[in-house]
């Protein structure tokens, strides 16, 4: 049976916050009284990606995100903080991975998509401390292997993603991020995340032509760029990180020209352009064909010239099965599919197995394969960790619960975390409760 999906009734264009308050809310009901231990408690039907294990953290199993550069959180920040995270994905979403991995062996990427009603949450913890970023008091924190140094890091910003059929005349995906902010809280609570944006669109056509901005002199206030219709901010947490950032001389959008993102992204990028870049390329690396847009590119636009055809390819809006690379194959949004799948050509090459599923028919330039044997082999299967014991598949137990028909549940978990300890001690829940 398919859990309720409330949002579903409420117009995401009218009531954005109330919409992502939904969203956010289904996976807190699912997961809160479990402390997001999915690995421990698999019956809930929320689900980790597979085949990530190198991507992760050795403590809880978190990825590694983008550094919040000086002043990007707060003008007290005296210096980057690194960042790290956790995706999951519901039930209706791990379907589209139970498909998928159907052979672990042999993973299918043709027609991959998620069904109406999916959803993904990521949670997002930044190492800064108090001090610089006083309004990540009293949040969740959880032990990370920060550059081999144990730290705790504190939850930040909360992704969502979002399969809606309201949303199907642009991408059928709305994208949102919350963020924590409290200056007093000594214990978490959810009333402390709050809506920041929504984005259903990229906005392809609107570029700010004339804007001529010279190096670190922003606009004082984002009325200064051209207006979207395809995403939502919250004002006034947005106009806060603006003056913030305005007044350090950092770029003060977080999204690019104001397309939704959150504080922990890349400002050059937004959401759902960066999420629409996730495909299969058919090879072994962990490198990636295509280039992310470059900041010289915007600097280009800020400085008077039209923008460049790549970047208006990386916001072009492109439905969920329409890959940013001819020839490849569309993973609709989804970039732990994405990682998922690069890894698992990886560690094949790498072992010399010639696996390679359904290889994409891609023909253009590729960037350097994995050669097995080499250092860079040697370095990723040791990284690799359990899950890439000496089989080439890890045989399931119950070979049924990879049918499409249900949740992969545990069986997920034993793949991404390979045995490791899939705590993630959220440590000042006791407190609250
Ligand atoms: C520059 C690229 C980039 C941008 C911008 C970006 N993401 Fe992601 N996101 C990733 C990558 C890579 C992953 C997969 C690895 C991981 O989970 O950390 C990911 C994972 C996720 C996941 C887990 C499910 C999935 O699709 O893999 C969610 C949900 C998510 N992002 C939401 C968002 C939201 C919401 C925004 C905007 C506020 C955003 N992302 C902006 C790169 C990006």
């Amino acid at each position: 049976m398919s859990p309720p999906r409330p949002w579903e009734a409420i117009d995401f264009k009218l009531q954005p916050a109330q919409y992502m308050q939904a969203v956010l809310q289904s996976a807190i009901t699912d997961n809160d009284p479990i402390q997001w231990q999915l690995g421990k408690h698999p019956v809930n039907g929320w689900v980790h990606a597979p085949w990530m294990a190198q991507d992760r953290d050795p403590f809880n199993g978190l990825t590694f995100e983008r550094q919040s550069l000086k002043f990007e959180l707060h003008p007290n920040q005296t210096q980057g903080h690194t960042n790290y995270a956790v995706g999951i994905y519901n039930a209706i979403a791990a379907r589209a991975f139970a498909k998928m991995w159907a052979d672990p062996a042999d993973p299918s990427t043709v027609d991959f998509a998620m069904e109406p009603g999916a959803v993904a949450v990521k949670l997002l913890f930044s190492t800064a401390p108090d001090a610089e970023v006083p309004y990540l008091k009293g949040s969740i924190s959880v032990d990370v292997c920060d550059d081999h140094v144990q730290r705790k890091a504190r939850l930040a910003q909360v992704d969502i993603a979002v399969r809606d059929t309201d949303a199907n005349s642009l991408t059928g995906w709305l994208f949102g991020t919350f963020i924590y902010s409290s200056d007093t809280a000594t214990t978490f609570s959810w009333s402390d995340v709050h809506p920041f944006t929504l984005q259903w669109g990229n906005d392809k056509d609107v570029w700010p032509t004339g804007l001529h901005i010279p190096p670190d002199a922003f606009p004082a206030t984002a009325a200064a760029l051209p207006a979207l219709s395809e995403s939502w901010y919250d004002p006034f947490y947005r106009d806060r990180l603006w003056a913030w950032r305005v007044s350090k001389g950092v770029t003060p959008w977080t999204g690019l020209f104001g397309r939704s993102n959150g504080p922990i992204d890349n400002p050059v990028s937004s959401c759902l352009s960066c999420h629409n870049t996730a495909a299969d390329f058919g090879h072994g690396s962990d490198e990636l064909p295509f280039t992310r847009p470059a900041p010289a590119w915007v600097a280009e636009v800020l400085a008077g010239t039209a923008p460049r055809p790549e970047l208006k390819s990386y916001f072009e809006t492109r439905g969920a099965d329409v890959p940013i690379l001819q020839g490849t194959l569309a993973l609709d949004y989804s970039l732990q599919a994405m990682k998922g799948i690069l890894n698992f050509r990886a560690w094949a090459k790498c072992r010399g197995d010639n696996v390679q599923g359904d290889i994409a028919p891609y023909t253009g330039p590729k960037p350097k394969d994995l050669v097995a044997g080499s250092q860079e082999c040697e370095r990723f299967l040791q990284a690799s960790g359990d899950v890439f014991a000496d089989t080439l598949a890890p045989p399931p137990d119950d070979n049924s619960v990879m049918s499409s028909e249900a949740p992969p549940g545990d069986l997920m978990d034993d793949l991404v975390f390979g045995g490791r300890d899939t705590q993630l001690p959220m440590d000042q829940r006791s407190a609250r409760e």
